[in-house]
């Protein structure tokens, strides 16, 4: 039994509108003379690289890979490294949504630590410190920014692989909701529902007091407390009250502040309390269907939810209430049904597809999928359930 838990972060979080033009006293603050900018192609369209680069060109000597991809696979990280070696940069910035900044946090790591992005595949595998690193999310959805992970398709295997250590924490976060503005609709409702999943997957995971971990094994994750419950609620809340309004009013300034909030303080959350079972099926359903991580989890949220509540029943019920259900009359048992009736309906809102063959999957995919998410050990330990093979076919079945 885990009696004490812990919280960590980015070194700090610098957030708000305008935030980004604090970039050149962090560089100075971090003494870097040579950065490396990791972004991609679309983020140079925007207008976003020019704007950071241009206020630090005059601090630092300044180089850019521009070969980010959404869903970064293991290729594209060897790369950046390899671009990066040939600069010799003494900091990164990862600029972008998750891909870019998960990009960064690899480069910075295997930068400072010698190896390949390979070697630091699961848990706490990164030997020591990286480059400094400094995160700017152009996305509001993963809270990469603060988080101690970095996600990355291995194309070899079919499936998504993470790099978890507290080492890849940047040195700072720079959250400046205005970026966010060029978002596409599709990307908006994809990393929001993202965001969304963190947050409900943090606030219903396994109570930290109960978390199983096996002897002599540590683990970045320790399930549900205090700070964690605090974050994730908000955050719920927040995404619930803006979600749609970001994506259907892209220019909404207020609209994007609130969901830069919200990713970033579930980000906070589920990067300490842990992702459990939604975010252990998306990694081989993303790795086979090459949807976008956000498009998956939202997909499987509403059922992973119908599979969980037997065990977190009063966390739903709650949950409905932060999305704004009128659940005054109801029971706890019809309330906490209510919060998934409050996601169909958010998914339906942003056009995220509601089944898996819509996101491309063969029904004959569906052991392949159970069990590779099982093998999933860090994820499932959080999950509030203990999900078998058997329980994962059937609700992979009703989700087809
Ligand atoms: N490290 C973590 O803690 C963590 C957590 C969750 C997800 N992830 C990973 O993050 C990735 C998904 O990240 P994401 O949802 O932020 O999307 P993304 O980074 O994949 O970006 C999606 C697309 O949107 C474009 N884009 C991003 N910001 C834009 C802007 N402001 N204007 C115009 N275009 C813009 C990108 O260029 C890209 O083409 C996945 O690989 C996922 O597995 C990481
Ligand atoms: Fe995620």
């Amino acid at each position: 039994m885990r009696t004490t838990w812990t919280f960590s972060s980015a070194g700090q979080i610098i957030f708000g509108s305008g935030a980004v033009r604090q970039l050149g006293d962090v560089v100075k603050r971090l003494g870097l003379k040579r950065v490396l900018i990791v972004t991609d192609a679309k983020l140079i369209e925007a207008g976003i690289c020019d704007e950071v680069q241009s206020s630090i060109a005059a601090i630092a000597t300044l180089d850019v890979f521009a070969g980010g991809e959404p869903e970064p696979s293991l290729r594209v990280a060897d790369e950046c490294i390899a671009h990066a070696r040939a600069f010799a940069p003494d900091g990164l910035i990862g600029l972008g949504g998750g891909s870019n900044m998960d990009l960064a946090k690899m480069t910075a790591a295997v930068l400072a630590n010698g190896g390949t992005p390979r070697d630091y595949i699961g848990e706490d595998k990164i030997p020591g410190p990286t480059l400094p690193l400094i995160c700017i999310p152009t996305t509001s959805g993963t809270g990469s920014e603060v988080s101690a992970s970095g996600v990355f398709t291995d194309q070899d295997n079919h499936i998504k692989v993470g790099a978890m250590s507290n080492y890849i924490r940047p040195s700072f976060a720079i959250v400046d909701p205005r970026l966010t503005l060029s978002c596409p609709r599709k990307v908006t409702a994809d990393s929001g529902i993202d965001a969304m999943t963190h947050a409900i997957e943090a606030f219903t995971a396994v109570d930290n007091a109960d978390f199983p971990l096996p002897p002599g094994q540590t683990s970045l994750y320790q399930g549900r407390h205090p700070l964690g419950d605090c974050l994730a609620e908000k955050a719920i809340q927040i995404i619930g009250a803006n979600l749609v309004r970001a994506v259907e009013s892209p220019s909404d300034l207020a609209a994007r502040e609130a969901m830069a909030l919200g990713a970033t303080l579930a980000g906070l959350a589920f990067s300490n309390v842990g992702v459990a079972l939604v975010h252990a099926l998306e990694y081989p359903i993303g790795g086979a269907t090459h949807c976008s991580h956000g498009a998956g989890n939202g997909m499987l949220l509403p059922y992973v939810m119908r599979y969980n509540l037997p065990a977190r029943k009063r966390e739903f019920a709650k949950i409905a209430g932060l999305l704004g259900e009128d659940v005054s009359k109801l029971s706890e048992a019809e309330a906490a049904g209510q919060a998934i009736v409050a996601i169909e309906k958010l998914n339906r809102a942003i056009g995220i597809p509601a089944t898996l063959s819509q996101l491309g999957a063969k029904r004959e995919q569906i052991p392949d999928f159970a069990s590779k998410a099982l093998g999933i050990a860090r994820l499932i330990r959080v999950n509030p359930r203990v999900p078998t093979v058997p329980d994962m076919i059937e609700l992979l079945t009703e989700a087809f």
